[in-house]
């Protein structure tokens, strides 16, 4: 490329950052630099169902973020999750397996076990937001029992919830991921991506699983700047967790505190448990401008617990 080339992308950089038609919300996402040539009608994203005057595609520079699908967006992560990208002036579609109208952005109901729900809620933040940028595939649960013991029917539902629905999300969404040059597909799986424990076959597995679907996603999306990542937190402080801490506390006959402390924190070198909060920190990164090279990846928050 010649200098002049050069000093005239520069300049179509320059005037996209200051553009005082960038809207206020949301993240501004700087593109790979792509030919000139590029589509610099007005409205590009008029036909993206917005009515807005932002951004303009100046120079196929930038890529906003401006819609989002969150599952499990009633529960602990979730929620902060829904809640952060919000609050960055995000469109969110807000599926839990109940619409929650106290959870910031469009709640959304749908059993993600389902082929139809995953379906449904692609379908339904297309039409609510006219485009799709990122999918945070967070739903899950946890059963905890010995192998010889393990329902079918769990390992059957802990499986479709958070491995296949992550898969289902991408293949549905994957038309609109690509369509925004800069998609980023998240799924929130766990320090038990990369790590077992004993009574948790069917999470593990899972995780396990999901991890290895971000690793084949980066793959295929990286022609189209689409991102794939998992993020893997250690031990949060959420519903989920408490539940656990409530379960074992009263199998053993010990006290909440004393769970916490010698089971849940165990593998923690970092003695506390991560806030939702920090989880929701790391995903808007991931889906920020900072993420663009992130990808494929078992992102560990993990307090720790794999250094061992
Ligand atoms: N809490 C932790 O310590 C921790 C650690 C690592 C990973 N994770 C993962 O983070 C994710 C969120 O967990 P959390 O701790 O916020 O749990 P949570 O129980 O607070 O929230 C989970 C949400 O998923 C929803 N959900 C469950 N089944 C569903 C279904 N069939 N369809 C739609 N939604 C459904 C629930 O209604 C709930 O709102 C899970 O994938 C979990 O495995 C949690």
């Amino acid at each position: 490329m010649g200098s002049r080339a050069r000093i005239d992308m520069l300049r179509i950089v320059v005037s996209a950052r200051s553009d005082p038609r960038r809207p206020a919300g949301g993240f501004w996402l700087p593109r790979a630099l792509e030919p000139l040539g590029a589509d610099l009608r007005p409205g590009r994203y008029a036909k993206a169902g917005r009515t807005d005057d932002a951004p303009q595609a100046i120079g196929h520079q930038d890529w906003h973020v401006r819609a989002a699908l969150v599952t499990g967006a009633a529960g602990g992560i979730g929620r902060a999750v829904t809640e952060r990208l919000a609050a960055e002036g995000v469109g969110v579609l807000a599926v839990d397996l109940a619409a929650d109208p106290t959870v910031p952005g469009e709640p959304f109901a749908a059993d993600l076990t389902t082929r139809e729900g995953n379906r449904a809620s692609v379908e339904a933040a297309i039409e609510r937001f006219g485009r799709l940028d990122v999918v945070v595939a967070n739903a899950g649960f946890q059963h905890v029992a010995p192998v010889a013991d393990f329902s079918e029917d769990s390992w059957d539902a802990l499986l479709a919830l958070m491995l296949t629905s992550p898969f289902l999300l991408a293949k549905y969404a994957w038309q609109q991921l690509r369509a925004t040059g800069a998609g980023r597909f998240v799924a929130v799986a766990s320090a038990h991506g990369v790590v077992a424990s004993p009574y948790k076959a069917g999470y593990v597995a899972a995780k396990h699983g999901v991890v290895g679907l971000v690793k084949t996603l980066a793959l295929e999306g990286a022609a189209d700047g689409i991102t794939a990542n998992a993020v893997c937190p250690g031990y949060v402080r959420t519903p989920l967790v408490e539940r656990q801490i409530a379960a074992q506390a009263q199998a053993n006959g010990i006290t909440e505190e004393r769970v916490l402390e010698e089971v849940i924190l165990a593998p923690h070198a970092i003695k506390r448990l991560i806030e939702p909060s920090e989880v929701a920190d790391v995903i808007a990164f991931l889906a920020g401008p900072a993420g663009a090279t992130i990808t494929g990846v078992p992102v560990l928050m993990d307090a720790g617990w794999t250094a061992h």
